[in-house]
């Protein structure tokens, strides 16, 4: 099995589960993105206070640097859900595990998400939310799979709009795994290893 890794993650850690992972998304162009993604935030809102809410745990890395990026006052909370499991694919129900440690009204709210690809967890937390009455409600995803959307939800900052392949690094992982990964890269199962999986013979 042919492993490329300019990550982070030893080549160990993929061949274990007869897996790979091809780098998409270099840290080098996240970084620079998410510069450009906190500067085009903090002139939307002026010198206004923001207020980040970072969806655990795969938007935490993204947060972390996002909020680090934008000049001025800026605070942030997380907030918990459970939607995928370990499968690739979303159960399709969304669940709240964790609220958010203090009020949203009036604030300027920015929901931080690692990725938008059903679109069903970004329309359940906007739902929640919009209730609270925040000043303003908006949306950052570092990653955007448009062809998977089955909401009408959209982000209105977008680090990279990427192929319906999925994506794991960079606070997105595969069953826990991968998210201490620098970059963002493709990640693919052995064929012998997914039918294991699924306990079927051939
Ligand atoms: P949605 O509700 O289908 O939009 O899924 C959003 C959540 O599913 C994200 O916050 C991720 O945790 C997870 N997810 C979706 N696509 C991927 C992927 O390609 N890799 C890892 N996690 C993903
Ligand atoms: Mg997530």
């Amino acid at each position: 099995m042919t492993t490329k890794l300019k990550s982070n993650a030893t080549p160990r850690q993929a061949e274990n589960f007869h897996e790979s992972v091809r780098v998409l998304i270099p840290r080098e162009r996240i970084k620079k993105r998410i510069k450009q993604l906190a500067n085009e935030i903090r002139r939307d809102f002026g010198d206004q206070p923001l207020h980040l809410v970072g969806v655990l745990k795969g938007a935490v890395f993204f947060l972390a640097d996002l909020a680090r990026q934008i000049p001025g006052e800026v605070s942030f909370d997380f907030i918990a859900v459970s939607s995928y499991g370990h499968e690739m694919h979303s159960s399709g129900q969304v669940r709240l595990t964790r609220d958010l440690d203090s009020s949203i009204e009036g604030k300027i709210v920015i929901v931080v998400e690692d990725i938008l690809d059903t679109g069903m967890t970004m329309h359940y937390l906007l739902s929640i939310f919009q209730q609270r009455k925040p000043k303003h409600l908006r949306v950052a995803a570092l990653l955007d799979k448009p062809e998977r959307r089955i909401t009408a939800v959209q982000a209105d900052y977008v680090g990279f709009r990427i192929p319906n392949e999925f994506v794991v690094g960079y606070g997105l992982d595969y069953a826990e795994r991968y998210r201490n990964l620098l970059d963002v890269g493709i990640l693919t199962i052995g064929k012998a290893e997914k039918r294991k999986r699924k306990g079927t013979k051939k």
